[in-house]
């Protein structure tokens, strides 16, 4: 059994960091009036309810309601323990910990059995990373990755290694080791035979092992050293619990630091793309495996990004992935997408290796074209604008591009630019526009997307729907009352002293008065509130939940005397029926226990008819 942190050493970690520092690593955080707000980690949503207060050192989602301490967002995100946020916030602050802390087991995402793959590919590629570098047998690897420009510290930031052609050497390897059949089998690094033999899966292939959002190796790809028509250029892993080639993207946990930064992420085709753009100290590059983009891969994107900027080969199959990428991105997200075109039919791999890292750089910083841009251009592809048809055939495609766009004002630049081009009337243009629109909304209402129809994003402000929404949907008068009284109560000590010195006073809701009799306990002990201190001594996840509600609702700085009476006006109605309620209870249990009929039936009636008072109060 792990032995305790103590309580001073949880406070220091806690305050050696800033909570939107921690947040920031996973979610992208903009500031909107005293806080900061960003996409919900925990849920999908498109337009941000999720806010982090950098005074209060709390986070809280709107939509969802989680919220607490850096604590508890670690543990709710990473799924740790509570020592293991601990520790995780004393790593990030270099804090040093007694390891007695920490004996009992590490608590992740993976069960045992994936943590036991997990483990194996490390040692897999520990090997093909040791052939590589420092093996006869990896020479021609080595030489064939230099002649294409990689250098060695390429190989190492992506521990590329190398499967020998020689006969199963990763299979005696894991022999030696004393591996379970099992385990191998089930780790995609064998093929079986019917007899349940096994033999290597990689040979004579560079190998990319392919890692997880967390940097842990869930697979790998390799690539064929030699033009061969019988065998595939790359060949991945198959896909198993822990590796889904829909979700994974190449390189995301290593970019990921710098994509937050940017708030941009570069997506390219192929692993070599990235590598080479890594190189030329472009490191918020990304890659799927070689499929096109999901949703699952969108949905991380946004959590970091605001921008996309599609970087693929600049052939005809290259432009046709941008255009669908495009499209879903734009389905499934509000990101901004631009497309940077590489020149010469080269692939950014062969760019940077052709025209040197500068080149490749300016390249990249320039803001590229807009996605509209591009699919206009891309809509001529095998057409003839010589030809009155074809040049129909554009116009209306070009129509419903940009009758599809939310901006006015982007619409407005593209339809000048279709009437320059085809001196056509810019009226003209508009009233065709409205009118492919106007059709478009009659046949097909849920694939376009009305910008009135998309829910305003929750800015705060004075009319801040405060409350989480599943909760706000219930709440009463009363409860708002409740919810106020409380805040004013745990943030200023003369509202918190007036409850005190009222004899009769409790909350008249469960979980607000738990938290009311628990901070007087913390108070005692702490003399001041802190509310991110307040949620650890809280330790349950509802009530610091409920504090992180508490918490959100936007109180004016200073409070007056008539508001506290208002709020203790309007709860008090509630108090004494509740008070009474039990009363006639207690009067009614009595009556039954004695068996005085007529008492009981009087007290019946008189209990049903104070229900039904408190249930008009509460509505
Ligand atoms: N790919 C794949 N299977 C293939 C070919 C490609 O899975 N037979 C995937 C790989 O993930 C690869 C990506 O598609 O990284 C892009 O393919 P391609 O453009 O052909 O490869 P390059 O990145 O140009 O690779 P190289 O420069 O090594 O030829
Ligand atoms: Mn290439």
């Amino acid at each position: 059994m792990a032995g305790m942190i103590p309580e001073d050493i949880i406070n220091d970690v806690r305050t050696s960091v800033d909570i939107a520092d921690v947040v920031g690593r996973y979610v992208q955080l903009r500031k909107a009036g005293k806080n900061l707000f960003g996409v919900c980690p925990f849920h999908d949503e498109k337009t941000p309810s999720f806010s982090v207060s950098e005074s209060k050192q709390i986070f809280h989602c709107f939509s969802c309601g989680r919220g607490g301490n850096v604590f508890k967002f670690l543990m709710d995100l990473e799924n740790l323990s509570f020592p293991d946020a601990v520790r995780r916030v004393a790593e990030f602050s270099n804090i040093p910990l007694d390891q007695s802390y920490f004996k009992t087991a590490k608590k992740s995402s993976y069960s045992s059995e994936q943590s036991a793959l997990i483990d194996l590919y490390e040692k897999a590629s520990e090997l093909f990373s040791h052939i590589l570098l420092n093996t006869k047998l990896g020479e021609d690897a080595l030489k064939y990755l230099k002649d294409r420009g990689m250098t060695e510290a390429d190989i190492k930031d992506f521990d590329i290694g190398f499967a020998a052609p020689e006969d199963n050497l990763l299979l005696s390897f894991f022999k030696e080791h004393k591996i379970d059949q099992r385990l191998m089998a089930d780790s995609g690094l064998f093929i079986e035979s019917e007899n349940q033999t096994l033999r290597d899966r990689f040979f004579n292939r560079i190998i990319f092992p392919i890692k997880d959002a967390n940097g842990k190796i869930v697979a790998f790809s390799g690539r064929s050293l030699v033009k061969d028509p019988n065998h595939p250029k790359y060949l991945n892993s198959p896909e198993t619990s822990i590796f889904n080639k829909g979700k994974v993207l190449y390189n995301f946990s290593q970019a990921r630091s710098e994509i937050i930064q940017q708030k941009t992420v570069i997506l390219y085709e192929g692993f070599m793309d990235v590598i080479a753009a890594h190189r030329a100290s472009v490191k918020n590059g990304i890659a799927t495996m070689g499929t096109s983009l999901t949703e699952d891969h969108i949905n991380a994107i946004k959590r970091v990004a605001d921008r996309v900027v599609i970087c693929f080969d600049g052939d005809a199959p290259g432009q046709k992935a941008i255009a669908r990428a495009i499209e879903l991105l734009r389905q499934s997200s509000d990101l901004q997408i631009s497309v940077v075109f590489i020149p010469d039919n080269l692939d950014p791999d062969e760019y940077v290796e052709q025209k040197g890292i500068e080149s490749f750089q300016s390249l990249m910083h320039q803001t590229g074209e807009s996605s509209t841009s591009f699919l206009l251009k891309y809509d001529r592809t095998g057409l003839n604008l010589a030809n009155e048809n074809d040049q129909l055939e554009y116009l209306k495609k070009a129509l419903k591009r940009i009758g599809s766009l939310r901006d006015a004002l982007e619409q407005d630049l593209y339809l000048n630019q279709l009437s320059d081009e085809f001196d056509i009337d810019k009226r003209d243009l508009k009233d065709q526009l409205r009118e492919s629109v106007a059709d478009r909304i009659a046949h097909a209402p849920n694939q376009f997307e009305l910008n009135e129809q998309t829910p305003p994003p929750p800015v705060p402000g004075e009319e801040q729907q405060v409350f989480n929404q599943n909760i706000q949907k219930k709440l009463s008068q009363v409860d708002i009352s409740e919810y106020r009284l409380l805040a004013r109560a745990l943030n200023n000590h003369d509202v918190w002293l007036k409850l005190q010195s009222l004899p009769n006073f409790y909350f008249p809701t469960e979980k607000l008065e738990t938290i009311y009799v628990l901070a007087s306990g913390y108070l005692e002990k702490n003399h001041e509130y802190n509310v991110a201190d307040f949620m650890d001594y809280l330790k349950e996840d509802e009530l610091q939940a409920v504090v992180a509600d508490i918490e959100s609702i936007n109180l004016s700085p200073e409070f007056t005397e008539e508001e506290i009476q208002d709020y203790l006006s309007v709860i008090e109605n509630v108090a004494p029926l509740s008070e009474q309620i039990s009363d006639v209870k207690s009067d009614l249990d009595e009556a039954t226990r004695l068996g005085n009929k007529e008492l009981q039936q009087q007290l019946t009636l008189k209990l049903i008819a104070l229900y039904q008072k408190q249930q008009q109060l509460q509505q």
